[in-house]
């Protein structure tokens, strides 16, 4: 039998110093189930580790005796204010990894001038994150088969407040999760989808015998391109498209009114052997060519990991599972603090790099062997 999960840390341990410190002090504090499906990813895990893997190959170039007098990590995105270029990723279910969900990770993003980007698949409502938060925060969203459903999500996130609306569309079915499968997972009690009541529709409706996956009525009511215009049009929000992995379909993106790109493979939960999005980021990042920012997620556990986002194209990124883990580890203080491990390192590979601003990090910040 497996012990009880243990209750969150009252106090955050000396030994957590890294943001990837916080993985092994959340796993004792949830169950295998929740565990599977937040720390998992599709088939064999092999994008996921790449993520990280394609980050930690890279090496920056150190620049000496730079005046950092006046350095800051404050810059302006979609006409938005914001501190340092460090948003928490949409994930569903806070409430899985700890009592105080959404709500708890709101406080912190408040606490600490973090952008949030809150899930379609939030445990909480999306009006009560919104009601009390000091952070910005932006709304994910599926284009549900029920475009009716889909355009009152759009207009709650409006009336609620949000700044942004992030469409994901690299998941139009779920990917083959055999972590979750081996462990069993299920939501418990109490954690759901409270937004989506009523609308999500069953991934296999299919009859016996006919095709699983294309016989299946969420893959039927999947959008295409033409819904992101409609969205767009229906909306006074900015839309930005999650999951972009193709410099075309992120040039189709902005030809269909997107805002912004955010190059991402669901932190390799969707497709698995996709490249890790730090090399891909480059090519989309040419292909947009300033016409719209671009964001990147997936793998992201170091200050230094958003620096070489930056210097390769990013305009901002998004962490998922290292915040998570906090989250589940300790809560808000847990959240606020991988928040202020990030920026830290963030400024300590600026300072050492000599760019004392986001606009003076460019790809002469990585080192290119044979260059120079
Ligand atoms: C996610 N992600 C995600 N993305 C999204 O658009 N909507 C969602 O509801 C979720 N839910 C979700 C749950 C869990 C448990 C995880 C780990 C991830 C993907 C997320 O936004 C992001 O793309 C990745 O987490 C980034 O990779 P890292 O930082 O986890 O390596
Ligand atoms: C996931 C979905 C919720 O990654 O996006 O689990």
């Amino acid at each position: 039998m497996p012990s009880k999960p243990l209750p969150p840390l009252a106090h955050i341990p000396a030994d957590i110093t890294a943001v990837a410190d916080y993985a092994a002090y959340a796993r004792e504090r949830m169950t295998p189930s929740a565990w599977a499906y937040i720390d998992g990813a599709a088939a064999d895990g092999i994008t996921c580790t790449e993520n990280l893997a394609a980050f930690q190959r890279l090496r920056l170039q150190q620049r000496v005796l730079t005046d950092m007098v006046g350095a800051t990590t404050q810059y302006t995105l979609l006409g938005q204010r914001f501190n340092y270029p460090i948003f928490l990723a949409p994930v569903a279910y806070h409430k899985l990894a700890h009592a105080g969900g959404e709500i708890a990770t709101m406080q912190a993003a408040s606490a600490m001038g973090a952008g949030m980007i809150v899930s379609a698949q939030a445990s909480t409502k999306l009006e009560d994150i919104a009601s009390t938060a000091q952070a910005p925060l932006w709304f994910q969203l599926y284009i549900q088969p029920d475009r009716d459903f889909t355009l009152q999500l759009v207009q709650r996130a409006e009336a609620a407040g949000y700044g942004a609306l992030v469409l994901t569309v690299d998941a139009p079915v779920n990917g083959v999760r055999n972590q979750e499968q081996r462990a069993g997972f299920a939501l418990p009690p109490g954690v759901e989808a409270v937004n989506l009541c009523g609308s999500l529709v069953p991934a296999h409706t299919a009859h016996p015998g006919t095709s699983p996956v294309f016989g299946s009525t969420l893959l039927a009511g999947a959008p295409t391109w033409k819904d992101v215009q409609w969205l767009v049009q229906h909306t006074r929000l900015p839309v930005l498209l999650k999951g972009i992995t193709h410099p075309g379909d992120a040039l189709s993106g902005l030809d269909h009114g997107a805002a912004g790109i955010i190059v991402s493979n669901h932190g390799g939960r969707t497709l698995d052997t996709l490249p890790a999005t730090i090399d891909m980021l480059p090519g989309i990042a040419r292909a947009v060519n300033g016409r719209a920012p671009v964001l990147l997620d997936g793998g992201i556990r170091r200050g230094s990991d958003v620096f070489k986002a930056l210097a390769l194209g990013a305009s901002a990124v998004l962490v998922g599972r290292p915040y998570i883990y906090a989250l589940a580890a300790a809560g808000a203080p847990g959240v606020a603090h991988v928040l202020h491990i990030l920026r830290t390192e963030l400024e300590v590979t600026m300072a050492l790099a000599g760019t004392p601003t986001l606009a003076d990090i460019d790809h002469r910040a990585l080192f290119t062997p044979g260059l120079i």
